[in-house]
């Protein structure tokens, strides 16, 4: 189960992965016409709470949902006053009609395609709005800025068989915009630019948290991380790195009653 992996590495998960930026949620907002500012949102796949605390920071209301115990539990720890239920967002825990904004982070690839948004469209209101989004470094940005990037994960998808990114040359966005198509609703989709500012220490612990890195084990990780460190380090010999990053952002409305 995919929420197992994640579950083992909760901790760099939520000491190291990036949060979203502001020009994600006003996009979020904008595309939908939901405002989040007391908005009912459920965040599915909601992890240990980067996507939940940035719609709460930003007024909304938010049910958190994961089937992801220790994830969930490192959510708890961090948020005020967080709700949580422990479920699956293939059938979600939740009434019908009840959401303006049901959304995943970095999450629905994770889902089967058809039934989780069948899902939403179920949970939603009328006129309510199914959204995903997933941050990830940008390796189109100026070549310059991005050659130590390109190079790294190079380096990555050549040590992890599950290696899922942007090096391969197939590699794309997972297909929720089509799958939101075939169910009828007309998607928008965003890409946001950002930068990431980060050290290379955190760097590693954000890497340690993807499930391909995560699979491989824990000493070929610990050799993986020593020999990133010293790659990296002769890239940025003070330890801060700065990474080109982009959120791709697909929405759409349920019909109106
Ligand atoms: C990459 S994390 C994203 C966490 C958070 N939304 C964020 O922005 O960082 C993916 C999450 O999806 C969860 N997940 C996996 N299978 C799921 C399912 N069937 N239903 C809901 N969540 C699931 C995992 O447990 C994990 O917490």
């Amino acid at each position: 189960m995919s929420h197992e992996v994640f579950d083992r590495v909760a901790e760099a998960y939520d000491a190291a992965r990036p949060g979203y930026p502001d020009g994600l949620y006003e996009a979020l907002a904008r595309l939908s016409s939901v405002s989040l500012t007391g908005a009912t949102v459920a965040d599915v796949g909601a992890g240990t709470g980067i996507s939940t605390r940035g719609l709460l920071a930003r007024g909304a209301r938010v049910v958190a949902v994961d089937p992801g115990v220790r994830m969930l539990a490192r959510l708890v720890a961090r948020t005020d006053s967080p709700h949580v239920v422990v479920g699956d967002g293939n059938a979600l825990p939740l009434r019908s009609g009840a959401a303006d904004l049901v959304c995943y982070a970095q999450a629905w690839h994770w889902l089967r395609p058809e039934e989780s948004i069948g899902e939403a469209l179920r949970v939603l209101r009328p006129g309510g709005a199914v959204a995903a989004w997933w941050n990830s470094v940008d390796l189109e940005t100026s070549a310059s800025a991005a050659d130590w990037l390109v190079a790294y994960e190079v380096r990555l998808a050549e040590s992890c068989p599950g290696y899922s990114g942007p090096a391969l040359p197939d590699w794309s966005v997972p297909p929720v915009a089509a799958v939101m198509t075939r169910a009828g609703l007309d998607v928008q989709e965003a890409w946001i630019r950002w930068r990431r500012n980060v050290s290379v220490e955190d760097f590693l612990l954000d890497m340690r948290s993807h499930s391909f890195v995560a699979a491989l084990g824990d000493d070929v990780v610990d050799r993986l991380v020593r020999r990133e460190r010293v790659e990296l380090l002769k890239v940025f010999a003070d330890g801060a790195l700065t990474v080109p990053m982009r959120v791709y952002l697909a929405m759409a409305r349920k019909a109106e009653a």
